[in-house]
């Protein structure tokens, strides 16, 4: 076994949860400011991480030095491993090959001489015969969209320094988010609609693996325009979706029959229309594993909801969820999980959070097992993300 650290998204707590979901608890090491480490047998990195939608990159760690809270007195030692590591690491190398020293979970980034380590790296390098371009611009440090862009993991080496809770870390990254493929989920779907809203693609990739590991069919009873569905597919799953609005069950069957063949996926999908109040055993005949789904966040609004109309949203959407899931419930297995959003209202600095859920969700037969809140910044509807399992 050895140690690994993926370096999570920018919902952190939401992108380790997925990663305990998928990898177990009792395989982690540490989490750190922006990584979870852990042990690991080997595994294909890619297929992996395209699996996590929380997940930035993974890197193999080869080597760890005890670092008693600050990395600045290690300089040393990081340049006598670079000389010691560096044939080894590059000897299947030949060519101009892109490399990039990425620094990750420090809090102060001047706490190590980037410039000293890359001109340090640059000598070593050309003392080996080695033609490199550094990824690094003005010796600051890389992100990952340029670690991508470059294609480091594919034609050269992504060397990470990872700041961990009493070691250095020192490894090499080995698979990193497609983002030109999360573009594609995001943007490039022939059906899209503003005015529904659209779940991130990488966010219900996280919430389906928040619903269970061997899972073969997820059911979004609000599908809009199909991400779950999608997302669900691209994973090996089968994916069943409603929705009340006869047009967003075309939005979703025409999305959904393009990324199939768009990503030559073989996984079927099936869609109807209904409203998820009122569902019955003759609409859902298939063992369905997990829910998963966005829900309904309530009427788009564009400026921020005083007390009233967030007493009054509130109480439609508790109606909602409560109907909903009360049906649901009926209609699947015990151990089929339900994740969702619950819509919350951004306010100043505060979030205001739909009263009671949990009690309503008792009510219908669920326990609340985890809860993570998805905001963005320029958005003033944020998603409480529940997983739920049946009492
Ligand atoms: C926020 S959108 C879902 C968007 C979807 N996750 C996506 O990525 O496209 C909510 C959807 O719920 C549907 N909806 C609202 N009330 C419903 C109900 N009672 N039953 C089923 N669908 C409903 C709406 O038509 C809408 O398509």
């Amino acid at each position: 076994m050895s140690l690994f650290a993926f370096e999570l998204g920018r919902k952190k707590e939401l992108c380790f949860a997925e990663l305990v979901a998928v990898l177990g608890k009792s395989r982690i090491v540490e989490r750190n400011l922006d990584t979870a480490i852990f042990e690991l047998d080997k595994f294909d990195p890619t297929e992996l991480q395209d699996k996590l939608g929380g997940t930035i990159k993974i890197v193999e760690i080869f080597h760890d030095i005890p670092h008693r809270g600050s990395c600045k007195p290690l300089e040393n030692d990081i340049i006598s491993f670079i000389s010691k590591k560096f044939p080894e690491l590059f000897q299947n190398y030949e060519g101009k090959l892109p490399f990039a020293l990425s620094f990750l979970s420090f809090k102060n980034p001047g706490e190590i001489d980037t410039r000293k380590l890359l001109n340090f790296s640059k000598k070593i390098l050309k003392s080996l015969g080695i033609n490199c371009r550094f990824v690094n611009k003005n010796f600051s440090n890389t992100k990952p969209s340029t670690i991508y862009k470059a294609r480091v993991i594919e034609k050269g080496i992504d060397l990470c320094l990872i700041k961990g809770i009493r070691d250095l870390f020192i490894g090499e990254s080995i698979a990193i988010q497609d983002i030109d493929s999360y573009s594609l989920r995001d943007y490039d779907k022939p059906k899209k609609d503003a005015r529904v809203g659209m779940l991130p693609p990488k966010l219900a990739q996280v919430m389906i693996n928040l619903a269970g590991q061997n899972t073969k069919t997820i059911y979004d009873p609000f599908c809009g325009t199909g991400t779950v569905l999608i997302e669900s597919m691209l994973m090996g799953k089968q994916g069943i979706g409603s929705d009340l609005e006869p047009r967003m069950v075309e939005f979703s069957e025409i999305n959904c029959a393009w990324a199939k063949e768009q990503f030559r996926m073989e996984s079927p999908f099936k869609i109807f229309q209904k409203d998820a109040q009122s569902l019955t055993k003759k609409d859902l005949p298939e063992k369905i594993d997990a829910v998963v789904t966005e829900g309904y966040l309530g009427k788009p609004i564009s400026k921020i909801p005083d007390a009233k109309y967030q007493e009054f949203a509130f109480k439609e959407l508790s109606n909602l969820h409560s109907n909903w899931l009360r049906n649901i419930h009926e209609l699947t297995p015990k151990t089929c999980k339900v994740v969702m959003c619950v819509t919350a209202y951004k306010v100043g600095n505060n979030l205001i959070h739909l009263p009671n859920f949990a009690q309503l969700a008792k009510q219908a037969g669920y326990r609340v097992t985890e809860t993570y809140t998805y905001d963005r910044d320029d958005q003033i509807v944020a998603r409480d993300i529940k997983v739920l399992e049946k009492i």
